[in-house]
């Protein structure tokens, strides 16, 4: 009784294009339901994979590909896709009064990944229907949609000026700036995708819900992890785990150049990873002789994700404190790093780029600052009950206005 009332386990698969998304979400899938829980496994990838990756066809609609686990495949939420037309065509309008080539116009107000967003908003269905146990989505990948899962909060600080105040509509701005008044279609346009989005988000935001990140072991893909799981954590999702795909097993006995290269190459890739996600398990997936298609391949390859598979009581989660905070303080942010086992007093910054590189008493971390923090000026940092607080202050200056919410 008590299972149906709880809000599934749901696990977001992302990252970068072809690490092996669909192939961890659906090996975390058949794994989960071979173990006895209730599963369904989503992908809202335009270019849907997972049917393959499983080896049944879901181009008709959902699949139970084996006891307790369904497959779909899902596409933009009916409507949401022509709602956000109808709010585009507006926007066009207004930059067509000042003078905005057409096709700039386009451009300049499209939202690349606002169908796979769409998609993502059936996520709340399935969330809801409690028939699952877990729901796993295998997603595309990583940079656009997470621009779009700020959307909620960015859209409502613009918006608020055009939504409904309790009774009364405020459109005082736009007449202020001489600007053509949205019309009803485009208010309740912008009003249902606010509002879908500001649910999707809470469901992402849920105790139960966390995101992976699957990498492999190069830098250039570890680079763009590391980025994304800032602005997951700016934006207030968890992730609590990195899988690290494509490993090549140790081949020293192949007697190869060519293998031991890549050993090498792979070690530095997996250090550069655990360095990058401190606080977070980091588990490795071997890199198999053939493509891992259908159920008990899935399975096998789940094994290797040890403290992080879906099973038993690995399945509920205890709600902690994410291992990676960044929240807004006012003058600034904080951000706040899970930091094992280190009880140093001695803390040292340095910058690269983006990249914050921290050096606790010999150990190394790489934290990639989002946009909102990269201008910032840092102004403390210390180590307190197993965790790094470096905190920003926002500075006067040329760049000072690029930071604002
Ligand atoms: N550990 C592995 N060993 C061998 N082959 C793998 C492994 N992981 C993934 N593959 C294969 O690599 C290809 C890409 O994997 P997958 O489709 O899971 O990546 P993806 O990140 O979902 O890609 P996309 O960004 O295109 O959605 C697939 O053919 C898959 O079977
Ligand atoms: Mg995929």
């Amino acid at each position: 009784m008590g299972r149906a009332e709880r809000l599934p386990r749901v696990v977001v698969c992302t990252g970068k294009g072809g690490v092996g998304k669909t192939t961890t979400a659906a090996a975390l899938g058949v794994d989960a339901a071979r173990d006895g829980a209730r599963t369904l496994l989503m992908s809202t990838d335009g270019a849907h994979s997972l049917g393959d990756a499983l080896g049944v066809d879901l181009r008709n609609g959902p699949a139970e590909v084996e006891t307790r686990l369904t497959a779909e495949h899902v596409s933009a939420a009916h409507g949401l896709s022509d709602a956000w037309r109808v709010v585009q065509d507006y926007l066009i309008g207004l930059l067509d009064d000042v003078g905005v080539d057409p096709a700039i116009a386009e451009e300049l107000t499209s939202l690349p990944g606002a169908d796979e967003i769409a998609a993502l908003v059936t996520l709340r269905e399935r969330v809801r229907a409690g028939s699952w146990d877990v729901v796993i989505v295998d997603c595309a990948p990583t940079a656009e949609t997470l621009r779009l899962l700020a959307l909620p909060d960015s859209l409502a600080w613009h918006l608020r000026r055009w939504l409904p105040d309790g009774s009364t509509w405020r459109p005082a701005a736009a007449a202020a700036l001489g600007l053509p008044l949205p019309g009803p279609a485009v208010l309740a346009a912008i009003t249902r995708w606010h509002a879908q989005m500001s649910d999707l988000k809470t469901v992402l935001r849920a105790p139960g819900s966390t995101i992976r990140l699957v990498t492999t072991p190069e830098k250039v893909v570890t680079a763009e992890a590391r980025r994304t799981w800032t602005s997951l954590s700016l934006f207030g999702f968890e992730v609590d785990a990195v899988h690290v795909n494509r490993v090549f097993p140790a081949g020293s006995e192949v007697g190869s150049e060519w293998i031991s290269g890549w050993n090498t190459a792979q070690a530095d890739g997996i250090r550069e990873v655990h360095e990058s996600f401190s606080g977070l398990p980091v588990v490795t997936m071997p890199y198999l002789p053939a493509e891992p298609i259908g159920p008990d391949a899935l399975a096998a390859l789940a094994e290797s994700c040890g403290e992080v598979r879906l099973t038993g009581e690995r399945l509920l989660r205890e709600q902690t404190t994410p291992a990676l905070t960044v929240r807004e303080t006012g003058t600034g942010y904080a951000l706040s790093l899970r930091v094992p086992f280190v009880a140093a007093s001695d803390v040292r910054l340095g910058r690269r780029g983006d990249d914050l590189l921290i050096d606790l008493a010999g150990q190394h971390r790489v934290v990639t600052l989002p946009a909102a923090l990269a201008p910032l000026q840092v102004s403390g940092a210390g180590v307190k009950q197993g965790r790094l607080v470096v905190t920003f202050i926002r500075t006067v200056g040329p760049d000072s206005g690029r930071v604002s919410a």
